[in-house]
């Protein structure tokens, strides 16, 4: 089934956010396989934003990413990767949905709280990057209480 990375930013985790956005993704039925609080370098962070890198942003944002620790995550789950990026929300918070993680959290773009991969593809990079020592296989006894 398909995965995704999300990532609770420095700012998700000091304005204790943690378990509230976790609790969205529980409740909407994915299933966490991977979870760590880890702080990360800049080099490290260049990695995972490398797309981003002709950016005039880029080294703000590297700065805000390496600002304090992160929660990375694993969440599995049908379309879980498109239906993520919906549940955290535009970009700009200015934007954001009422309902959204963005749209009921926050206010600034470099301050969005949370990263969610926006392919099938860039998922399964990033995971390998934040989970190089892989992800725990398990199946929720759940499973077939939420899908079909
Ligand atoms: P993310 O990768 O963090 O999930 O965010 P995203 O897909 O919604 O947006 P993306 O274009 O990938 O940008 C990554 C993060 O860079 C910061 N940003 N700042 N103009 C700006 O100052 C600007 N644009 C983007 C945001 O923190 C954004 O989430
Ligand atoms: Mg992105």
């Amino acid at each position: 089934m398909e995965q995704t990375f999300i990532m609770i930013k420095p700012d998700g985790v000091q304005r204790n956010l943690v378990g509230e956005i976790i609790g969205r993704f529980e409740k909407k039925g994915f299933t966490l396989k991977g979870l760590k609080l880890i702080s990360v370098d800049s080099a490290f962070a260049k990695k995972h934003y490398a797309d981003l890198s002709a950016q005039p942003f880029f080294n703000k944002l590297v700065d805000y990413i390496v600002s304090g620790p992160v929660v990375a995550m694993v969440w599995e789950g049908r379309n879980v990767v498109a239906t993520g990026r919906k549940m955290i929300g535009t970009t700009n918070p200015s934007d954001s949905a009422p309902g959204t993680i963005r749209g009921d959290y926050t206010i600034d773009m470099g301050r969005n709280v949370i990263h969610g991969s926006d392919a099938v593809e860039s998922a399964k990079k990033e995971i390998a990057l934040w989970f190089p020592q892989g992800i725990t296989e398990w199946k929720s006894s759940a499973h077939h209480w939420i899908f079909e």
